[in-house]
Formats: structure tokens, sequence, C-alpha cells
């Protein structure tokens, strides 16, 4: 059992969606955990009311307490390409990231940066994370041995490349279903594991791999779609080379019946009404990376206009085209990308986004996301006062809602004082 009193964050399950979320804000609360999962939240006298006297309470004044953050793009396997000078997308996988990523083809190697990945996400308050690998079956094990080590809620998957790849990165139609089903017998619903059908993205597939990626997701019903879409002008213009009979990119995607409620799209800035329509009526989510799309120089994703079309959103840090494993930055990134949209991003959207928005997006509300009864006790306690610039306005006084604000637009890990998993310590800070 595990008793935490501090302020208190969180979008309840009743909390409509999108830009209609409605937070709980507690400025003194308990939250009670028993057995890894959330037995009680509110006011300190109702809630140790029903606890011995003699209960430990571990009381954090002047410190907020939310659900662990998600994490909907990552790839594990870019930490050695993060801040890697100079290039677009297509050039970029070129000169950086494929190299890097022929490295995992070695168990121990895909081990070791496995745990390394895992110790900076929970350092950055990150519990939950949909996850590419590369294409080695390696890769996968190694990921998913390491979160279930922790006891980890992770989904991920093996990469699928057929083409425009090193021959050393690159499967055929046949092992790509192989592979993928042999990986999925063996870890999905394992523990808090799920498993994501990952074709990287369409110019590194040929039409048989994306049916084959199609063919797997009817076969096995319970995995998810995960892949990049409509990032950068110049894969956009590729894509309509080499699919030249497709409406549009996305179009490429639905032909091979990769466009469902589980799919979630990294990116898809480039997209036009008839795909948002799609996807809206599809049910699938797009995943904006701002940090990776500012430092790849890929565009300016446009949250109010995905979600007024009736679309699921959720945020991903994208590394290593993104600059940073912190939540927290990415929300301050994705502020400032609507800034240049002439739009603007409430701290109440950009967590829910970060949370409950994001747990519903993979259609796991009922375990992840919030402090509602009986959900997984994964939770983050931040402090704004490890942030030395924002001691002159602390001082000043600030209220809650300014407080997360301020927490998105100039926290890292320095802010995350704690992280829990199922109720478990796995970082204290001093
Ligand atoms: N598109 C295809 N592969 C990748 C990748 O590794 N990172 C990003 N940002 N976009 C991609
Ligand atoms: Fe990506």
């Amino acid at each position: 059992m595990r008793v935490i009193r501090a302020s208190v964050v969180h979008f309840p399950d009743q909390s409509p969606a999108g830009e209609e979320a409605r937070w709980e804000l507690f400025d003194d609360a308990v939250l009670w955990i028993d057995e890894g999962r959330v037995k009680g939240l509110g006011a300190p006298e109702v809630i140790l009311a029903q606890l011995p006297p003699d209960v430990e309470v571990e009381h954090y004044p002047g410190k907020i307490l939310i659900p662990g953050l998600i994490d909907l793009h990552v790839h594990y396997p870019q930490l050695e390409v993060i801040a890697a000078y100079g290039t677009q997308l297509l050039d970029w996988l070129n000169r950086y990231t494929f190299p890097a990523e022929l490295c995992y083809t070695d168990s121990e190697y895909a081990q070791a940066q496995a745990e390394r990945f895992l110790t900076q996400l929970l350092a950055q308050g990150t519990t939950t994370a949909l996850v590419f690998a590369t294409s080695a079956k390696t890769s996968v094990d190694a990921f998913f041995e390491a979160a279930r080590g922790r006891n980890l809620r992770m989904i991920s998957g093996k990469v699928l490349m057929d083409r425009h790849a090193p021959p050393g990165l690159c499967d055929t139609p046949t092992l790509a279903y192989e592979e993928s089903a042999e990986l999925i017998e063996r870890w999905s619903g394992v523990g808090r594991l799920d498993y994501a059908v990952t074709p990287r993205f369409a110019p590194t597939s040929t039409q048989a791999q994306l049916e084959a990626a199609g063919q797997l997701l009817r076969d096995y019903p319970q995995t998810y779609l995960h892949t990049h879409l409509a990032e950068n002008h110049a894969e956009c213009a590729w894509v309509a080379e080499l699919f030249p009979e497709s409406r549009s990119y996305l179009d490429v995607y639905d032909r091979a019946g990769l466009v469902t409620d589980k799919a979630v799209f990294a990116h898809s800035i480039h997209l036009d009404s008839q795909d948002h329509h799609r996807l809206a009526v599809a049910g699938s989510t797009l995943c904006h990376c701002p940090s990776s799309n500012l430092f790849l120089g890929s565009g300016l994703f446009n949250i109010r206009a995905a979600l007024a079309a009736g679309i699921k959103v959720a945020i991903g840090t994208d590394v290593g085209g993104g600059t940073s494993l912190s939540m927290l930055s990415t929300l301050g990134d994705a502020y400032k990308v609507q800034q240049l949209n002439g739009e603007t991003l409430s701290p109440e959207l950009a967590l829910y986004l970060a949370t409950l928005g994001a747990a519903r997006a993979l259609g796991l509300e009922d375990k992840i996301g919030s402090f509602d009864l009986g959900k997984e006790a994964d939770c983050v306690l931040l402090d704004p006062t490890k942030l030395p610039q924002l001691e002159a306005r602390l001082e000043r006084g600030m209220d809650l809602r300014e407080t997360l604000f301020a927490l998105m637009i100039m926290g890292d890990e320095r802010a995350v004082s704690q992280t829990w998993v199922m109720g478990e310590p796995v970082k204290t800070q001093a």
C-alpha cells in the first residue's frame, strides 16, 4: 500500500474528449494505492479517514501529482542519433538513422540500449510509450524483455521494410509476416505488453509488404498499427511517385487495410480534408511530434484542425528525429508550433493529450491515463522548484494551472521528482 499526499491533477473518466476535456484539480489531495492500483483519491480528511491512523503518508507539499505521461511515438534505437546535424527527413534516415539501426541485430547491444532507453524514459515521467524497434527480431525481444523486467505498460513491434533501405535492414513480405507473427505470439498480452504491426512508412515497403501488414492486423486483431504518414514534402512526393494509383498517401495505407481504430499515424502534417474525413470515420489516431517536426524542418501540424475534423490526436517525442524524451518539453514545443499556426494550446488540452487522451487513443482508458478507481497506478510527481529560472515567478505566486503551463514550457526531467509504476518507485530525485 502507498499513500501519496500532494496537489493532484488528472482527467477523470467522465471527462469529455479533445478541446472540451475537463480536468480535476486538487490543491491538496491524497492518492491511495493498493496492490498497484488506485484505491482512492480525494480530500485528505476523506481518504485518511478510511485508513489506519498510523498509516505512512508520503507528503509532498508544493509538488504536483499527475498520471504517468504517454509518449505515442518514439524510436528506442535512435538515442544514438539524437541531435544529428544538418539534414531533413530522407537524408537524415540514410546518413544517420539506418546505420545506427543496423547495430540492433546484436542482442547484447540491443538489451543494453533498451535498458538505457527505459531508464531515461522513466526519468522523464513517461510510463507508457508506443515504440519503434528495428527490423531485427532481436531488437523487439530486447525491448519487451526490458519492459517486462520493469513491469511497464509498453507497446512495440518489429519494423517492416523491404526496399529503399540497406540490405541488412530489409526483410520480405513473407518474412515480415512470419517474424511479426512469431513476435506477436511471444509477447502480445504478456504482462502489460502489447504489439504493434510496424511498417516503417510507405516508401520502404512494397505493396505486397503493406498487404502482409494488413493480413497481420486481421489475423491478430489485438495488435495496433504504427507507422509514419505525410511528414515531409519530399517524402510525400516520393510516395505519389511510388504509388501512382493511390489518391493520397493515406490511401496507400487504406488500400492495404491499415487505416483502423487501432492505427497510430505519426506526424500526418500534409493531409487534405478527404484524408481527415477518412481518419475520423476509421477512428485512427494522429500523433503530433512537434520537437521532431521543428528539428527536421518537416512542417506545422494543426492540432485544432485535426480535432475539429473529429480525429483523435496524441503527442510523441519521436526521438531521435525529436530532440528530447521529455513529454513536458515536447508539450512546450507543441504550444510553439500552434502559435506558428496562429492557434494556441491550453495546458488542459496539452495534459489531456499526454495522459487520458493518449490512453483513449490506445483503447487503454480502462487501465491507464487517470486516477479513476481500479486503474494501474503509474504516476509522476512534478516539482516546479527544481527549475531555477522559474523561482522568481513562483515567489510571486502561481496557481496550479499557471504552474502546469510553465512546467510544459520550461520543464524537463529536472522537474520530475518521482515516477511510480504500479505504485512502485522507479525514479527518486533527491
Ligand atoms: N519516417 C520513416 N522513418 C522515420 C524515422 O525513423 N523517423 C522519422 N521522424 N520519420 C520517419
Ligand atoms: Fe518517427
